[in-house]
């Protein structure tokens, strides 16, 4: 029997690169994407020999479509067993004055490039016939300020995630969401040194208007960041989406995103706003 494929977005690090490592312990094949070259040596370092980086920049419509006849080639029949829609960045800033092309950005990566690789590796999942697991986030069910941006990215595909789960049901296809609270991966550094650099390129009236409060926020989510969950708890959510013989559609990771969620359910707007401002 042919060992089960599988495609995991941004494996370069976090969350992806643990999926990959895990499944590729675990004996699947692993087609890990990657966007630089020093990747793919350091992911082949860590993994067997049967660990497969893929060039995959998801805002990339040619790249997509060369990985997927890559990855086609080889599991040839069998098809896939899995997508991780996995790949994803972090744009935050006041929305009165965040430059518009961050605004593009955000969701080309989190929202249309998840979607380009989801068409062009359906063919694959549907011979599998395999699953979607699409890595969401508690962002996506409460939009706190400053994150615009990013929640908003994942509030989308909350929705594109539930639309695809019944659209593909015919076909046995089984689409979850992972709904993560803050994860310790390299996203915060690097979400803080990008909205370093776009908080000192706003206007000097947007700097007098918002600098207080951002700087104050930049400790909360150094603050934040500290007290994140392993990424292993988000490697065994998409394991059992992937695996298990009864996945769940929706996987909440972390006692923050417990905490959060229950905070939006049972906390009313006004006084959700007053304690959030504080
Ligand atoms: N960490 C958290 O607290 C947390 C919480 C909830 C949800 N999430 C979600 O989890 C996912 C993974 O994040 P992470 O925390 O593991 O962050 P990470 O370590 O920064 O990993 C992000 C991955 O996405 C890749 N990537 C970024 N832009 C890309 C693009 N245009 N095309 C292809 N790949 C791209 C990165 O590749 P490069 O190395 O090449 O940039 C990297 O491999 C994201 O969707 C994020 O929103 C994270």
């Amino acid at each position: 029997m042919a060992i089960p494929s599988i495609v995991i977005t941004g494996a370069s690090s976090g969350i992806g690169l643990a999926c990959a490592l895990h499944f590729d312990k675990l004996g699947y094949q692993v087609f890990a994407g990657i966007r630089r070259e020093q990747d793919r040596d350091a992911l082949q370092k860590m993994a067997s020999s049967r660990l497969q980086p893929l060039m995959l920049e998801v805002t990339d419509e040619a790249m997509i479509h060369a990985a997927a006849t890559t990855v086609s080639e080889k599991v040839g029949e069998a098809g896939l067993a899995g997508l991780v829609n996995n790949a994803g960045v972090a744009v935050a800033g006041p929305l009165e004055c965040l430059p518009l092309s961050e605004l593009r950005r955000q969701f080309e990566v989190n929202v249309i490039g998840q979607m380009a690789v989801t068409q062009a590796f359906l063919p694959l999942l549907r011979q599998g016939p395999g699953r979607i697991i699409n890595i969401g986030s508690i962002s996506g069910l409460i939009a706190m300020p400053f994150i615009g941006p990013y929640s908003a990215s994942k509030y989308a595909m909350e929705a594109l995630n539930d639309s695809l789960r019944v659209e593909l049901r015919p076909w046995g296809i089984h689409v979850a969401i992972v709904e993560p609270g803050a994860i310790a991966t390299p996203i915060w550094e690097k979400s803080i040194d990008r909205n370093q650099q776009i908080l000192e390129s706003l206007p000097s009236t947007a700097q007098t208007l918002y600098r207080p409060t951002l700087l104050k926020l930049l400790k909360n989510v150094q603050r934040t960041s500290r007290a994140a969950s392993p990424v292993e708890w988000v490697v065994l959510a998409v394991s059992h989406a992937l695996t298990s013989p009864q996945p769940r559609n929706r996987y909440l990771v972390g006692r923050d995103a417990r905490a959060a969620l229950w905070f939006i359910r049972f906390i009313p707007d006004g006084l959700r706003d007053w304690l959030i401002s504080r």
